[in-house]
């Protein structure tokens, strides 16, 4: 396997004050603190008392200049796409864009739609445009989060799975758009089981006790966040075409991008 060059990679993570977002931060910043030139990792969420809180305790352990906070709403499009055009020319570059940031709400199932699928496709569109080297870009990583709900139903939360689900076929495209274009990025998508975060809570809520334990059973227990962010980070530094990981507690398997036919 391809390992990518390390030194002074510039990262940015969407959701990423709390939860998953924000163990991947912390993971980055870890591995990044073990080389000569750091990681520098950027979080962007709504959450401004999480995002802060977690600034100040990731700068203490990682130093001031290797972590960034900004308020970013993923759904305000300009908002969204200025921030990532400023990172890239204020810091210099944008080597690796996860668009992590997720809801479940079956009740605003049109705000879960812009947040999962419209948020997203824009973090890969404009990072890619940012990326691409044919474009005077570095080349790069996009990593998009989809879930084990985006491979198969589960009952109460078709938004969420349309949303995931439509992730999978967005990445899955994205990959073989730059299959034989000189673009330099590579495109994964993660596909979880469940995790014990806030919105696993919120998944348990709507879906029901007895049913959410089946599902729990069905897809092979609840992952720990240490082992999914151990995975997070494999994908980010390997440079196979594993376009699509399915994370489980036994495991990971990994989907091989589809080659293009025509
Ligand atoms: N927890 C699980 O079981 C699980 C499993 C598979 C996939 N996922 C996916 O992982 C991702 C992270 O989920 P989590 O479990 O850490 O949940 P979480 O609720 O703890 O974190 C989600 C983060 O996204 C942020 N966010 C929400 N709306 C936003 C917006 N409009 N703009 C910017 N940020 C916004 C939140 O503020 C929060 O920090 C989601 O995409 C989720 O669908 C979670």
């Amino acid at each position: 396997m391809e390992k990518i060059s390390l030194p002074g990679k510039v990262a940015v993570v969407t959701g990423g004050a709390r939860g998953i977002g924000k163990a991947f931060v912390q993971r980055l910043l870890e591995k990044g603190a073990k080389l000569p030139s750091h990681f520098q990792v950027v979080i962007l969420d709504i959450l401004k008392d999480e995002g802060e809180a977690s600034l100040k305790d990731l700068q203490e352990k990682f130093g001031r200049d290797n972590v960034y906070f900004y308020y970013c709403d993923v759904t305000n499009g300009k908002l969204f796409e200025d921030l990532l055009k400023s990172i890239n020319k204020d810091i210099g570059k944008l080597d690796i864009m996860v668009n992590n940031a997720g809801v479940c709400n079956e009740d605003d199932w049109e705000q879960t739609i812009h947040i999962n699928l419209i948020g997203v496709i824009r973090g890969t569109k404009q990072a890619t445009e940012l990326m691409r080297r044919d474009k005077g870009g570095n080349g790069g990583v996009i990593l998009n989060m989809s879930s084990i709900a985006g491979l198969e139903p589960f009952k109460g939360i078709e938004t969420y799975c349309a949303t995931k689900h439509g992730l999978v076929g967005f990445t899955k495209t994205m990959a073989l758009n730059s299959e034989d274009a000189d673009w330099g990025i590579r495109y994964h998508c993660m596909c979880p089981v469940g995790v014990d975060t806030a919105l696993v809570h919120k998944l348990k809520q709507i879906t029901g006790q007895e049913y959410f334990d089946h599902a729990v059973e069905k897809t092979g227990g609840l992952l720990s966040i240490e082992g999914l962010t151990e995975e997070f980070l494999k994908m980010i530094l390997y440079s196979d075409n594993r376009c699509l990981a399915i994370v489980k507690p036994t495991g990971v398997q990994y989907l091989e991008m589809e080659k293009k036919t025509n």
